[in-house]
């Protein structure tokens, strides 16, 4: 049995279509990551999945539970951290770990020592009996994600659970996530590529409400670029030259001292022969790996919008 399914999701705001009619499939176990622009309906889509939101069209499934009509199943197997942190501000970490574990009937013994475990985990403990309301943001994002965890549900809903934090605790956020891959089923959301890329069994990308594409990050990388670029270093680059390559090539660009160039058709041998016979010195050339942020540009279109 899949972990989550959809089918025709869809949710409307108004004249606005937020979610438009997507087909999940997300395996037990699996790492889902849903990435896209600001807008594009991941949060939403979260929201639904959760029975936070009533889906206007089409229907979901946690287990093989129905979102709308057996809420209560579905909500005793999930663990959610919200995009937009939802903390008690007056209470400390170890009271609102409690408050969540009361919530999903844990004794008191077993609440204290998951609390410990987690509160270590996310880097948490000094402060543990400082009031949350003092607590920074990032120290907020890292208890709402210790918060998801106390019930040891066996499905995450992590949206955005690395935002606004440094990098330190971003690894050691990362690495957390990693340990539980395999063993609990986590939807995803971040706008950070390498994390999705590191993370990810699967990612699906969104836009506008519709899923544009989907697979393991390698699989789009390879689907989805079909332009190499690279990155040389080279002396006498005149002004000719430049518009020579600007001519053959789709893209030109001086980057840090060097050349970024890419084309559909690039090939190695054919560049940098073109390079000597012009006159060029070549000192360096690689071939750039294409990243998952190249794949959401390409599909989604723009840098960023809202
Ligand atoms: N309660 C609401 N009422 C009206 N419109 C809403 C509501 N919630 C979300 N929207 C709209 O639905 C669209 C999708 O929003 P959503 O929060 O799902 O995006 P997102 O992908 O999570 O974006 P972000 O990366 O910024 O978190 C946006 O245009 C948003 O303004
Ligand atoms: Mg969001």
């Amino acid at each position: 049995m899949d972990a989550i399914r959809t089918f025709k999701l869809t949710k409307r705001f108004n004249s606005l279509i937020a979610v438009n009619s997507i087909d999940l499939k997300i395996e037990q176990g699996e790492l889902f990551s849903l990435l896209g622009p600001n807008g594009a309906g991941k949060t939403t889509t979260i929201n639904m999945l959760c029975c936070l939101l009533k889906p206007t069209e089409g229907t979901a499934q946690i287990m093989g539970y129905d979102t709308i009509k057996e809420p209560l199943k579905v909500k005793e197997l999930i663990g959610v951290s919200p995009q937009e942190t939802a903390i008690s501000e007056h209470l400390n970490s170890w009271e609102n770990l409690a408050l969540i574990g009361k919530i999903h009937g844990m004794s008191s013994d077993a609440v204290k020592s998951r609390s410990g475990e987690l509160l270590e985990v996310m880097g948490l403990t000094e402060r543990g009996k400082d009031r949350v309301g003092k607590f920074s943001g990032g120290m907020k994002r890292r208890l709402s994600t210790a918060m998801a965890m106390v019930h040891a549900p066996s499905i995450l809903f992590l949206d955005e659970p690395t935002l606004g934090l440094d990098p330190q605790a971003r690894r050691a956020t990362w690495e957390h996530i990693a340990q539980l891959k395999g063993k609990k089923t986590i939807l995803l959301t971040t706008h950070y590529m390498e994390e999705a890329d590191f993370l990810s069994d699967k990612v699906a990308i969104i836009d506008e409400g519709r899923i544009v594409a989907e697979g393991a990050p390698g699989q789009l990388k390879a689907n989805f670029l079909k332009t190499r670029t690279m990155l040389i270093s080279a002396e006498n680059i005149t002004d000719e030259l430049m518009y020579g390559l600007k001519g053959r090539y789709s893209q030109v660009k001086e980057v840090e001292g060097k050349l970024r160039i890419s084309d559909k058709k690039l090939d190695f041998r054919e560049l940098t022969d073109y390079l000597y016979l012009k006159g060029a010195t070549v000192h360096s050339a690689a071939l750039e790996e294409p990243t998952l942020e190249d794949v959401l540009i390409q599909l989604t279109g723009k840098e960023f919008r809202d």
